[in-house]
């Protein structure tokens, strides 16, 4: 036998436990795991020093700008990002210009993004209403891994992106959708059994408050947080569970970030419900108190609130209500984001730091490294319906594989990101627990950090999600 790839004496995870042994990689595949080593010619050998070895990491929400705004970021430097963060498959949400909002958009997606993917990667479907309403069928049978629904939110008509600072009554937009458009969406993604996620902000109750709030004059961090409440997230999530119940849609609740989202997810799944639940490290690990440090480059919408939100949406991911931690990564330039807090808009990098940050809160005991994988690669593989292809280290399976170094000790620094854009809030933290290898299909793309692949990414389309 002639393996092309073996990695060697890692600690392996077996889905339950971590086994000590040898991994070996055919064509792409997991061929064999062994606690000996096994006969045959070896192409290339890693030595993985008693290092993890995990079911590479899978990033279910990022965009890249491309095309469309491709001065903030591109496929390009995304996947280097991710792929330098540990990261071996992305999925590409569809705000680009133009948006992926019927198959021959997501054909054109494909060709743009195959040539710069240095991990692979699925494609996000737009729900529009009824600008796209017929043309949601067909991109489920076209592939896309989901449906992403941007509730609440204003879109510009032509360049389609999106009005982070909207008010009633500008010109040029598609404005938020009324419930009973938005109930057809629920109906028509129901007839494709796939998921459809929303960006759960109420528009209505956001709008009355920021009218009264700016008229009284205030532009601190405390009064863009009574604009933009948790009742606005938990109004939205509990229409859309409603929603949910009475047309069986596969609904994933994106971006969690308050006590209340937490509570009505789990009295969803309480109830039996297929309802599923994501959040970020940036709700993870920052609250308001941090915005005195870092400043407008940690607005992002939903906004980061309250300790009490972040201690529960912790018991989240504790408790399984949260099945998925993902970044958002969503870059702007630091032109951009260096400017009034409520006119600059909403997002930052995180692509390159969701992994490390939540192998440090392996390493400070809040989660278990299993859950590590859980949340990071088997749950994203499951419910979007490519496992074990994906999220597995089962033989026979794509061999994507994250290595990762338990005992490393990095400060995250912002040049050091592969991204166009360096705005994070997250410069100068420390974590213990770094990747140290991505592996994609068998391809080592990120070595000890430094990117050593040309892209070789491909595209993932969604399978049949029990
Ligand atoms: O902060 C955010 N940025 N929230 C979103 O919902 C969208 C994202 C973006 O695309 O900029
Ligand atoms: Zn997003």
């Amino acid at each position: 036998m002639v393996w092309d790839h073996v990695i060697k004496n890692g600690y392996i995870y077996s889905g339950t436990d971590f086994v000590k042994g040898n991994l070996y990689i055919k064509d792409g595949k997991i061929a064999a795991i062994s606690e000996n080593e096994l006969e045959g010619e070896t192409l290339k050998t890693t030595d993985a020093n008693e290092q993890y070895v995990l079911p590479g990491f899978i990033d279910t929400h990022i965009h890249s700008r491309d095309p469309g705004a491709t001065y903030k970021e591109d496929f390009y430097y995304s996947t280097q990002a991710a792929a330098a963060g540990g990261i071996t498959s992305v999925f590409e949400m569809p705000n680009t210009n133009p948006p992926i909002n019927n198959v021959e958009n997501l054909q054109k997606q494909v060709g743009n993004l195959s040539p710069k993917a240095h991990v692979d990667f699925g494609i996000w479907g737009i729900c529009l209403g009824d600008l796209n309403m017929k043309d949601l069928l067909p991109l489920h049978e076209a592939g896309v891994i989901g449906f992403k629904f941007f509730w609440g939110y204003a879109i510009n008509s032509k360049t389609f992106q999106l009005m982070y600072n909207y008010k009633d009554g500008e010109e040029e937009v598609i404005p938020p959708l009324p419930d009973g458009e938005v109930y057809d969406i629920f109906q028509e993604v129901a007839k494709t059994g796939q998921t459809l996620a929303i960006h759960a902000e109420n528009n209505e109750l956001i709008q009355r408050l920021t009218k009264k709030v700016e008229e009284s004059g205030r532009r601190d961090y405390e009064a863009l947080l009574q604009c933009r409440p948790n009742l606005a997230e938990k109004l939205t999530i509990q229409t859309g569970i409603a929603m949910a119940k009475k047309t069986g849609t596969r609904l994933h609740i994106l971006h969690i970030s308050s006590e209340e989202g937490v509570q009505a997810v789990r009295q969803a799944q309480k109830e039996g419900y297929p309802i599923t639940g994501e959040t970020c490290p940036h709700f993870l690990f920052l609250s308001n108190e941090d915005y005195e440090t870092v400043g407008p480059q940690m607005k992002v919408y939903p906004p980061v609130k309250y300790k009490k939100d972040q201690e529960e949406l912790w018991q989240g991911i504790q408790d399984g209500t949260i099945s998925i931690v993902c970044s958002d990564h969503a870059p702007h330039t630091e032109e951009e984001k260096d400017g009034d807090l409520w006119s600059i808009p909403a997002g930052m990098c995180g692509v390159e730091t969701l992994a490390p940050l939540l192998l440090n809160a392996v390493s400070e005991g809040k989660i278990t490294l299993n859950r590590a994988c859980e949340l990071l690669s088997e749950n994203p593989a499951k419910q979007f319906g490519v496992y074990p292809q994906k999220g597995s280290l089962a033989v026979g399976t794509d061999a994507d594989i994250t290595i990762v170094d338990m005992n490393k000790e990095m400060v995250i620094k912002r040049e050091n990101l592969h991204s166009k854009s360096k705005v994070t809030a997250f410069d100068q933290f420390p974590v213990k627990g770094v990747p140290t290898a991505t592996i994609v299909r068998g391809i080592t793309v990120m070595e000890e950090g430094q990117i050593v692949s040309k892209p070789i990414g491909q595209i993932i389309k969604s399978g049949k999600v029990d």
